[in-house]
């Protein structure tokens, strides 16, 4: 298939790329870099000796948008392009909702117009919101999301399943992702945060490699095995097979909407990440246990049943495998990107 990546210059959608072309897809990326790197695509073509054009759009705009979509005769999108940073968005909501459903509003209406009805599309697990019991599966509502990020994964689930509704001939997969970490084995390719990280592993990477002193861990006093909160942390590799697999899925099989879950089953807490992070490494990774971040859930992980039974995926890749890739890139790119 040829098919357009949106975002696919970011953290996920480049490892996706690799994972698509490696699979005899022919892919084209558009992504305005706002979080993205050039350098990230032109690793991309270095992994895989194939040629893949990037276009520096931001598809808020329509005219530049519409002319990707004409002139690329894709059969498939898969749209990864949006602003992630949980915090950020609720202190930012109006550039969050401007961006992510603005993106999402005219890259729909210019695929609808150039005849593209297949579209992947990453949802996250924040979508399940506080109320869903866990494991997490996918027929749970109503869906809901503490923060203004999450509630854009939220408005563009609705409006994929009201475009469906009006027009069958559309194909679409929700793919859920829980917390994917890790990185590419060559080590070439992997997650290149802007300023502090966010995220836990990227976080203790950048502490392993001395780019930080300390990691302070959000709360010690959860009900969980340790005190810390648990997660489903699943290898990108993991994520971009699913991506792989979910777009045949849908290509080949009933029209409509899909939702999956794209995690492993199990939830690892803060401590054993770190301790796994340790291993992996060989460095110490000092830490103290600090006040509880606002909105943090105690633990939740995927039932991954559903993408197992449809897709026949599951996660292979063990924590030990996402702690030795993340380093393996840290510790080769110890400023990412930016050399
Ligand atoms: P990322 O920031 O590395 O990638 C997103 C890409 O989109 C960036 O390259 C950015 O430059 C681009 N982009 C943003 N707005 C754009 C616009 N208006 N026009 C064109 N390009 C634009 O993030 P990621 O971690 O690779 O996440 C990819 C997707 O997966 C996002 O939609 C994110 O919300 C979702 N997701 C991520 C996680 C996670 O933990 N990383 C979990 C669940 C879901
Ligand atoms: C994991 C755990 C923190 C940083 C986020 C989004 C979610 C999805 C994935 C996009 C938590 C703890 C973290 C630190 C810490 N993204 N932590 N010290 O919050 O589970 O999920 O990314 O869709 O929507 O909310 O991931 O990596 O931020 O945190 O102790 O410096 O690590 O409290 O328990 P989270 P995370």
């Amino acid at each position: 298939m040829r098919v357009l990546v949106t975002g696919g210059a970011g953290y996920i959608g480049s490892h996706t790329v690799v994972r698509l072309v490696e699979s005899g897809h022919e892919v084209e990326v558009v992504d305005n870099l706002v979080n993205g790197k050039a350098e990230a695509v032109r690793r991309v073509e270095e992994l895989t000796g194939t040629s893949v054009p990037l276009h520096v759009v931001d598809l808020r705009n329509d005219a530049a948008t519409r002319r990707v979509l004409e002139e690329g005769r894709f059969d498939a999108v898969i749209h990864f392009a949006a602003l992630k940073a949980v915090g950020e968005s609720t202190q930012k909501p109006l550039e969050y909702y401007a961006n992510n459903m603005g993106a999402t509003l005219t890259l729909l209406a210019a695929m609808r117009d150039a005849g593209v009805t297949t579209i992947v599309f990453s949802s996250s697990a924040t979508v399940y919101g506080a109320a869903a019991p866990v494991p997490y599966v996918e027929d749970f509502e109503p869906l809901d999301s503490a923060s203004t990020y999450g509630q854009t994964k939220v408005m563009t689930e609705r409006i994929l399943t009201d475009v469906a509704a009006a027009d069958p001939t559309w194909r679409i997969a929700l793919l859920r992702y829980f917390n994917p970490v890790g990185a590419h084995p060559s080590g070439r390719i992997g997650e290149d945060p802007r300023g502090v990280p966010n995220n836990l592993v990227p976080f203790i990477a950048q502490v392993a490699v001395g780019r930080r002193e300390r990691l302070s861990v959000f709360g010690g006093d959860y009900p969980t095995s340790d005190g810390t909160c648990e997660r489903d942390y699943i290898h990108v590799q993991d994520v971009a097979d699913g991506h792989v697999v979910a777009l045949d899925a849908i290509a080949a099989g009933e029209a409509g909407v899909h939702a999956w879950n794209l995690g492993s089953g199990t939830g690892t807490s803060v401590l054993e990440m770190i301790g796994a992070f340790e291993r992996a490494s060989g460095r110490a990774i000092p830490y103290d246990v600090v006040e509880r971040r606002d909105g943090d859930l105690p633990a939740f992980w995927a039932d991954p049943g559903k993408a197992e039974r449809e897709l026949g995926w599951t996660t292979t890749r063990s924590v030990d495998d996402m702690c030795r890739d993340t380093w393996r890139w840290q510790s080769q790119n110890p400023n990412g990107y930016d050399g």
